[in-house]
């Protein structure tokens, strides 16, 4: 099964409410929520509020990414704020203080992710596979919306499912960048199963019919 995953970066501030009832209708399953802190990545988006908002008026599972140093630092506040799964990026961090956030992600209660960037290899999720409820493969630069899909990243994505396959066949497969319905059945024949998808979904004002297309399926007549 694909899971879907608009990411609330690209919705409208001003109307978060509305934006995630309205994905939520449209059919996703999850919403994305985007961190970025200005030092990991050169953008500055929302934080600890804003999720704790959401989670008040939305039952959407809350796929938060954290693109921030250190994140063992904040990723109790983002559990108790109300993220149903916290993901870090392997390059935020140590791989040993990354491990601490991860058993802190759990012993709250919430799902773990792992996070790669595009230049990051496959290999450096090995301390980290056992532990984890989602890979997360980056197909853009992480910090902005809207960029292009990154071709060269599907090999690894491959890789990455050869990798949990073997150490941890339950774990989801995620894609973030540049997702859309031209490129969302390559990430998938890749082994990719939940899609990120910013502008492809709120760039859109049809959002069923956009969630449909990223399936694969035709957008129904209406
Ligand atoms: C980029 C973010 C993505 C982004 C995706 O740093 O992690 O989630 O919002 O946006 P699109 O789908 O427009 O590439
Ligand atoms: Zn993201």
């Amino acid at each position: 099964m694909i899971i879907i995953a608009p990411s609330i970066l690209s919705a409208d501030f001003a109307r978060l409410g509305e934006e995630a009832e309205d994905i939520r209708t449209a059919g996703a399953e999850y919403l994305h929520f985007d961190v970025m802190d200005g030092l990991f990545v050169p953008n500055i988006s929302f934080g600890i509020p804003v999720l704790r908002s959401l989670r008040k008026t939305s039952g959407l599972f809350m796929d938060v990414h954290l693109m921030i140093d250190r994140p063992l630092r904040y990723v109790r506040a983002f559990c108790e704020a109300g993220a149903d799964l916290v993901n870090v990026h392997v390059e935020a961090d140590s791989a040993e203080n990354n491990l601490l956030a991860l058993e802190q992600i759990r012993a709250l209660g919430r799902k773990t992710g792992v996070t790669l960037k595009p230049g990051t290899p496959a290999e450096a999720l090995e301390p980290f596979l056992p532990f984890v409820d989602m890979v997360l493969v980056m197909t853009v630069e992480p910090g902005f919306g809207g960029q292009s899909f990154m071709f060269d990243q599907l090999d690894k994505i491959r890789r990455v499912r050869a990798m949990l396959d073997e150490v941890n066949p339950r774990c989801g497969l995620e894609v973030d960048g540049g997702i859309n319905a031209e490129t969302a059945p390559l990430a998938i024949e890749a082994g990719a199963n939940i899609l990120v998808a910013g502008s492809a979904v709120f760039g859109k004002s049809d959002r069923a019919a956009a969630i449909a297309a990223l399936r694969g399926h035709q957008a129904e007549w209406r």
